[in-house]
């Protein structure tokens, strides 16, 4: 697949005030759409940028799983380091960064657990693989080698065998509601185009930075 072609496209379009969406969580989802149709590997992975009570930042790769007015939502351990730090510190920064067509999206926001129903729902659609994996790894802690994972994942085969696999308490989601949403398009001459939507509590306002 030669995606040079899909870049230049982009590059020659760019992104103007007139025209992108009021939204831009709908702006979000137009990106979304053209970055998935150009076939990206798992277009919805983004770096979550959280910070530890100390002040240390601290960021991973996580999937986003859903997005609607309501903010970005992701699914992880809720014993993790992330979680930890999420809890203690509920704010976070998202970024995806689709560089084959010089797109970047950075998303700022105060950050949510999800109810037990929105993360029982969406446990329900998982791979039975992943749901053992999930009860058989304590997220960020260290474990002494892979032979111990792998045991623990034969345990855990063991006692769901013809069973449906419950939601470990600690496995659930947050959501990102955001404050600020960044639009970054490459352009010819490093002359790239940013706009930068803030929300003022009621409504996103719109402007164009320097790149
Ligand atoms: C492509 C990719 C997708 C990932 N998706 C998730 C995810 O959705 N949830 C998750 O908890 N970890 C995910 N991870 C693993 C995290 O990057 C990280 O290693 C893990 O969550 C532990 O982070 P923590 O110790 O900071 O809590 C993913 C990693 C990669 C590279």
């Amino acid at each position: 697949m030669d995606l040079s072609e899909v870049r230049e496209t982009y590059e020659e379009r760019g992104l103007d005030v007139a025209e992108v969406a009021a939204s831009p969580i709908e702006q979000f989802q137009r990106w979304y759409q053209e970055v998935s149709d150009a076939g990206y590997w798992e277009p919805n992975a983004m770096t979550l940028s959280t910070v530890t009570p100390e002040g240390w930042p601290a960021a991973r790769v996580v999937l986003l799983k859903k997005v609607d007015e309501q903010g970005f939502v992701f699914f992880t351990n809720l014993r993790s380091d992330k979680a930890s730090q999420l809890v203690a510190v509920p704010r976070a920064a998202l970024t995806f960064s689709w560089v084959e067509l010089r797109r970047q999206v950075r998303v700022v926001g105060a950050v949510d657990p999800l109810s037990s129903d929105e993360a029982d729902a969406y446990w329900a659609t998982r791979p039975r693989g992943s749901q053992l994996g999930a009860w058989a790894s304590d997220q960020s802690t260290v474990v002494a080698d892979r032979e111990e994972l792998d045991q623990r994942f034969g345990a855990e085969m063991v006692r769901w065998r013809d069973e449906d696999i419950e939601r470990p308490a600690h496995w659930g989601g947050f959501r990102v509601e955001p404050r600020l949403i960044e639009f970054w398009q490459g352009r010819p001459d490093r002359l790239h185009d940013r706009l930068r939507y803030f929300w003022t509590e009621q409504n996103w306002v719109i402007e164009r930075l320097a790149p």
